[in-house]
């Protein structure tokens, strides 16, 4: 399998996230250690592995909520140093402001910005009509269920129109029919935005539905080996259907992979 270069890139495309050496420990233990990875703009990334190999701490250092211990990461040719509007993150958890409306939720970050109050209103209606919650506008996120709570999170990033969209396990606590139909909408959102998706879970099948690569982590501190990248297995599909005996090859490649628990190279 091979590792990580700048061939996986779309011809024209410029690397949008790029990911050298990237090692974090936490005291002496070294959670993720080695980490490469260049993410062209527009692309879908799926990351999947076993509990412990350090997904949540590549997106939390991508997101600026954790310094590495050694590496570089720059996202838009820009070093990471702390959090930035710039990037969107969306958490298994929602993350919602429950004294403010689904309206207000997905406004806020817009009228931070301080845009005028007409553009700060159309940018709020267009993205909750996106996760398809016009009617649900002026509901509490208390009012709503699980599934339209993680949509308003994902339509509250969006508003921000961030140039990464970094996800860890967003639908991780949601029912399977509704977690079908967030999968679907967000693989829709996507081809029509062309946001750059980091999208971290533990369901391979979601990972080759919603992905252009998938990177296989493996080890981590029960492994006694730092958390690394495995593998990244580019989705060469002609379509998505989950029942194909290609998809299903994509699958098993990448289930074999999670499973092997090698020292990094
Ligand atoms: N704040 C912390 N302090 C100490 N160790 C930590 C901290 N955060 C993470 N770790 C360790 O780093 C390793 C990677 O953790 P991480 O949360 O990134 O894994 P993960 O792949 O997201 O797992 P999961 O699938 O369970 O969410 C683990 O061994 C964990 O114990
Ligand atoms: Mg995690």
């Amino acid at each position: 399998m091979s590792t990580p270069t700048t061939e996986h890139l779309a011809a024209g495309r410029t690397a949008d996230v790029a990911v050298a050496g990237l090692t974090k420990a936490y005291g002496d233990v070294v959670a993720m250690a080695d980490v490469d990875l260049t993410i062209a703009s527009g692309e879908f990334v799926a990351v999947v592995g076993a509990s412990g190999c350090g997904k949540s701490t590549l997106l939390r250092i991508l997101a600026g909520f954790e310094r590495a211990t050694a590496g570089t990461v720059e996202v838009g040719g820009t070093a990471v140093t702390g959090p930035g509007p710039d990037r969107g993150v969306v958490f298994q958890d929602y993350g919602l402001f429950p004294w403010l409306s689904v309206r207000e939720n997905v406004a806020y970050g817009p009228a931070r910005k301080k845009l005028p109050k007409a553009q700060v209103a159309e940018l709020a209606d267009r993205f909750i009509a996106a996760v398809g919650l016009t009617r649900f506008a002026d509901t509490y996120p208390a009012q709503l269920s699980g599934g339209m709570q993680q949509r308003v999170a994902i339509a509250r990033v969006l508003a921000n129109d961030p140039s990464l969209l970094l996800m860890d396990e967003p639908f991780g606590a949601l029912d399977a029919l509704t977690r079908a139909d967030l999968q679907t909408e967000l693989k829709r959102i996507h081809t029509e935005t062309r946001t750059t998706v980091v999208f971290v879970t533990h369901s391979i099948e979601e990972a080759v539905y919603l992905a252009d690569r998938v990177v296989v982590m493996t080890g981590g501190a029960s492994h006694g080996v730092p958390g690394h990248v495995q593998a990244v297995v580019p989705v060469d599909l002609p379509d998505r259907d989950v029942t194909s005996p290609a998809f299903n090859e994509v699958k098993r490649t990448i289930s074999d992979l999670v499973h092997t628990v090698a020292a990094p190279a």
